[in-house]
């Protein structure tokens, strides 16, 4: 076997995916190996994960039974279609996800990523609408600052400015709710924050607007990509109820909160507020192979599936829609995800992760500290002049001192795996408000 060198020769072929691809060319931050709660650079240099990857590697690094069953099965069968025929590993991993769902959400379509999660969970909405008998329930609302993918529904529905701004029109029919951050009420918040709630209501707005052509609201239940944004105590139920009110689907997107992040199976569960459908990714394989699914309720399935002519109910899907090794590390994820109960373990270390994320308060230019779970945010007064640059620059002083942050504006966001343990927990914080005094010096 080829030998991949640690240190590329070539850097142009790969436009890498949101980044500054020239100035990272320049300067290039190669990681070559993980293992638990660690990254290693190429120089040996062992770097402290606070971010989990991307929010994704819940049960920590190079997990053995992941590997094994990946390696297992691309022995066995590598690729089979699952286009008007089947393999039992993706029935398997389908009946696994459906034990963690909420009560109702029995039926699982597999996707490859969140994105790809977030429209099919947007195309299941509108069928669903046409399939009983509301066709003219064309509209999906998303909210401001919400962050559903790249593809075009996740993105039109999404609210995030710069990831839409240089891509045209969008989809026509969308609209937006207002976002949940607020600061100027909130700030330094421990959970979730006290004021807020009626926000929701500005669904009513909506359908005064629109009347009955919504289909669907599709909302994070705790937003992360955007800079963690908490939902506000009794937000998710005034949206639930209007929802039931008129008529109108609720899908949560649990990319994020999926998979024992806020210390439970799934965010539904500790928010206390069901969805009709949720998205997930990123934890389903640990993120050991690229793996999204959509569960739907029974409801949703019957209507779609069952009150369909013979032949195909639901005119999507994907080639790799439940592949094999990707199926295999859900299953194997899975398990993980109950023997070690991440989800325990999480909420056991919440406390302390918490106070440790409190402790940077006074810090110069912090300006909010919001945490729920196992996710923390830092907000920074950005620099006039330079928005992002602060942040930037932290980012940079941490990933020197070994640690890994994650930075969207003047927020820095950290979402540790959830094997994370209090000497970690101290490190990643202790760099962090180093990074920060030293940035404002
Ligand atoms: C809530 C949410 N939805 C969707 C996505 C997109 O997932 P992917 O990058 O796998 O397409 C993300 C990624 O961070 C996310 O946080």
């Amino acid at each position: 076997m080829n030998e991949i060198p640690a240190r590329p020769n070539n850097l142009d072929a790969y436009w890498m995916p949101f980044s500054a691809n020239r100035a990272f060319k320049q300067a290039p931050r190669m990681l070559a190996r993980a293992e638990g709660m660690h990254y290693y650079t190429a120089d040996g240099q062992e770097i402290i994960d606070g971010t989990a990857g991307l929010w994704c590697v819940n049960a920590g690094h190079g997990r053995r039974e992941i590997t094994e069953a990946i390696q297992k099965q691309a022995a066995v069968m590598d690729y089979a279609p699952t286009f008007q025929m089947g393999h039992p590993i993706a029935f398997q991993a389908a009946a696994k996800i459906a034990e963690l769902t909420p009560e109702g959400l029995d039926h699982v379509f597999f996707t490859n990523s969140g994105s790809e999660s977030a429209d099919t969970a947007l195309k299941i909405a509108l069928a669903y609408q046409r399939a009983r008998g509301q066709a003219q329930r064309v509209r999906l609302v998303g909210r401001e600052r919400g962050y559903h993918g790249v593809g075009f529904g996740g993105m039109s529905v999404g609210g995030i400015g710069p990831n839409r701004k240089q891509f045209g029109a969008l989809l026509p029919y969308v609209d937006h709710l207002p976002h949940t951050h607020a600061p100027e009420h909130n700030a330094f918040t421990r959970g979730l924050p006290a004021w807020g709630a009626h926000l929701a209501d500005a669904l009513e707005s909506l359908v005064a607007l629109h009347g009955d052509t919504i289909a669907a609201v599709m909302v994070e239940p705790l937003a992360g990509s955007t800079g963690v944004l908490l939902p506000p105590a009794g937000y998710l139920r005034r949206l639930r109820e209007l929802c039931d009110k008129h008529g109108i689907l609720l899908i949560y997107d649990e990319v994020i909160t999926g998979f024992g992040r806020i210390g439970t199976p799934f965010g539904a569960e500790r928010l206390g507020v069901a969805p009709d459908i949720m998205t997930m990714a990123k934890g389903l394989t640990n993120a050991a192979v690229p793996m999204g699914a959509v569960a739907v309720h029974e409801r949703i399935y019957q209507a779609i599936v069952e009150g369909a002519p013979a032949g195909i109910e639901l005119f999507h899907g994907y080639t790799y829609s439940g592949h094999p090794l990707a199926s295999a590390a859900a299953i194997a994820a899975i398990d993980l995800h109950r023997s070690d109960d991440l989800p325990g373990r999480a909420r056991a270390i919440e406390g302390y992760f918490e106070d440790a994320a409190h402790s940077l308060k006074g810090l110069p230019n912090v300006i909010d500290i919001r945490n729920f779970g196992l996710v923390a945010g830092i907000e920074l007064q950005g620099r006039q002049d330079k928005p992002t640059d602060r942040a930037v620059r932290v980012f940079q002083r941490c990933f020197e001192a070994g640690v890994l942050i994650r930075t969207t504006g003047d927020i820095i966001a950290l979402s540790p795996p959830l094997i994370v343990e209090k000497p970690h927990v101290d490190r990643i914080f202790g760099v962090l408000g180093e990074a920060i005094r030293a940035e404002a010096a």
